[in-house]
């Protein structure tokens, strides 16, 4: 079977490498989404360990649409009776995007009444009672095309369950997990974030450093799933538990100015079972004194307007460039839709600058890659 991992823009080559890491084959690579081959039985898995992906889908089937018969037939042939109970709940959610079949509304009821039909033939029923388990069918059109998926994760995977406070401007734990990945850092680096807010990169950092699966915390909609046996998910969470590495040996340093930021993030932490692996400190970036030479630093700087006065931004700037201009040894990484960033880093220029989209804003993921420290001085 075909599983598709969703992913915001941009993040398809993190996703892809996660899914390749994981020993799967990818199918395909397309504009936000990834497919996979998979059995029924790694659907646990999918979900419990990506960490940059949107969602887990079982991809029911794929075929042109350009008119509503075509749409009914096509989706009435898919085998949905494989998956869904005869007392299953399903929801249907349409979108059409550059195709004839435009209107969401009319997608979703006609994609509802074909399942239904084939159920009924499949089930041998005229009536559904719809107490079941849930199950929600996606349809979507592109250009003419029709994806039918089932969502196997529920809500989103980046819902972890740790993140009881959520600061002014969290990122999004799939996007923060992402950043980690696009950059040098390694477990055995030193890492900081020094405008940490509700800790996000940085416990994403941890999890990833100790080998916990994102997902253990929280539960998937495909649990309630007769067709996966529940002996899949058990053990899937037992090797998930198993393969954490013990705690101790990261150098992770989280700073904010605002004490409740730092609070929530140590709350934070703590819940995700990282807390032993990361420093939070209450300080301004202005008192920010480094005396390591080598270094990983990753940061979602606040982007004015919303959070700060463009004088605050300004001294923020130029105490980052006073601070860090100099550091060779040190990688910096930083989000921020201010595209005047670059300039007040005076560095260089990036060693390269990505297009990310935070929370529906478009951001940029500023990357200056610093020298690599010696094999012995780790750093
Ligand atoms: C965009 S938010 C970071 C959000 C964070 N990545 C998260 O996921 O929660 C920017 C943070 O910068 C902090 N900040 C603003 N001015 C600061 C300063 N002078 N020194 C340190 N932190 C500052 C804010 O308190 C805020 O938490």
């Amino acid at each position: 079977m075909t599983l598709i991992a969703t992913t915001a823009f941009g993040l398809e080559g993190v996703v892809k490498r996660e899914i390749q890491a994981m020993g799967f084959d990818i199918v395909q690579v397309k504009e936000g989404r990834i497919e996979f081959d998979a059995r029924l039985t790694d659907i646990p898995r999918a979900n419990l360990w990506l960490r940059s992906a949107d969602r887990v889908l079982v991809k029911m089937g794929e075929f042109e649409a350009r008119t509503f018969d075509e749409l009914f037939e096509g989706v009435r042939s898919l085998p949905w009776e494989d998956w869904i109970t005869r007392d299953g709940r399903f929801t249907v959610l349409g979108k059409g995007v550059k195709s004839q079949l435009g209107s969401y509304r009319a997608i979703q009821s006609i994609t509802k009444k074909a399942v239904v039909e084939r159920l009924k033939g499949a089930y041998a029923a005229d009536w559904f009672a719809e107490t079941g388990p849930a199950f929600t069918i996606r349809a979507s059109l592109l250009k003419d095309v029709a994806l039918l998926t089932l969502d196997a994760s529920g809500a989103g995977l980046h819902k972890r369950g740790y993140r009881a406070h959520a600061g002014v401007a969290p990122l999004k734990e799939t996007l923060a997990a992402a950043l980690v990945q696009l950059s040098f850092w390694r477990p055995d680096r030193l890492l900081i974030d020094p405008m940490c807010g509700s800790g996000t990169i940085l416990i994403e950092a941890a999890m990833l450093g100790r080998n916990m699966a994102p997902g253990l915390g929280r539960e998937f909609a495909s649990e309630a799933w007769p067709v996966i046996p529940s002996s899949a998910w058990h053990l899937a969470r037992q090797e998930a538990r198993a393969a954490i590495r013990p705690a101790g040996e990261m150098r992770i340093f989280g700073y904010d100015v605002d004490a409740d930021a730092i609070a929530g993030a140590q709350t934070n932490a703590g819940r995700a079972g990282v807390s032993a692996d990361i420093i939070f400190e209450q300080k301004d970036i202005r008192e920010l004194w480094i005396d390591q030479q080598y270094g990983i630093l990753i940061s979602n700087f606040p982007y004015g307007v919303k959070l700060l006065d463009y004088k605050e931004l300004n001294d923020i700037y130029i105490s980052f460039n006073k601070t860090f201009r100099k550091k060779k040894g040190w990688s910096i990484y930083v989000l921020t839709a201010d595209k005047m960033f670059p300039r007040y880093f005076k560095r260089g220029r990036p060693d390269r600058v990505r297009k990310l989209f935070n929370a529906n804003i478009e951001v940029n993921y500023y990357q200056y890659y610093g020298e690599r420290p010696p094999r012995k001085q780790q750093g």
